[in-house]
């Protein structure tokens, strides 16, 4: 598997350090909230981030879950994004953080957060660990990014291809050869 990665983009500890800078800025950013905030992660893409960011959020949360999907198969190009599956907790009049893996094409994120505004929640923010700068368009806000990185398909750290590669412990660039694109 680790052969499958031409490249490797981020390190596990590059990755390590900037969640938990970032932990620090989303736990300042909600230290008044009072009662809590409601994490909806996007999955399956941002389960791993979800699980280091997290616990590095000493904040009241409460957590739902979205599940989108916007790759059929093999092929990396967006198909179109749907909403297959929500699980939530109440969050009419609450905060409520979106994480998501990246930001992309923004049509995953796009549906996501219009999707959640019709609860009411008090208010959305939305954090992504990877953002490919100049690809979404303006209306799809995020407010927490990790990485600004170059418009390649990455996976591991939560990222597939085909299903795979969630697991390695880094963000690489699979080897061109290997798309059945
Ligand atoms: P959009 O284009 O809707 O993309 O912003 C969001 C979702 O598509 C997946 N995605 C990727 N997955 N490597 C991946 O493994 C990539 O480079 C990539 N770009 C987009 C991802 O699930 C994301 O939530």
């Amino acid at each position: 598997m680790q052969g499958d990665v031409e490249s490797i983009l981020l390190t596990e500890a590059q990755i390590s350090r900037r969640v938990e800078e970032l932990g620090r800025e989303i736990a300042r950013f909600y230290q008044d909230s009072q009662d809590g905030i409601v994490i909806v992660p996007i999955l399956s893409g941002s389960i791993v981030f979800l699980a280091d960011l997290i616990r590095k959020l000493p904040i009241r949360m409460r957590i739902g879950m979205a599940i989108a999907s916007s790759y059929v198969g093999t092929t990396i190009r967006p198909e179109g994004a749907r909403l297959l599956a929500r699980l939530l907790p109440r969050i009419k009049d609450r905060e409520v953080l979106i994480v998501d893996d990246i930001l992309d094409t923004g049509g995953t994120l796009r549906l996501v957060q219009q999707n959640i505004a019709e609860g009411e929640p008090r208010r959305i923010c939305t954090a992504v660990l990877l953002r490919k700068p100049g690809k979404a368009p303006p209306d799809v806000a995020v407010d927490f990014v990790g990485f600004d990185i170059e418009d390649r398909f990455v996976v591991g750290y939560g990222l597939d291809y085909n299903d795979l590669y969630r697991n390695l412990p880094y963000i690489g660039v699979l080897r061109p050869e290997l798309y059945e694109d």
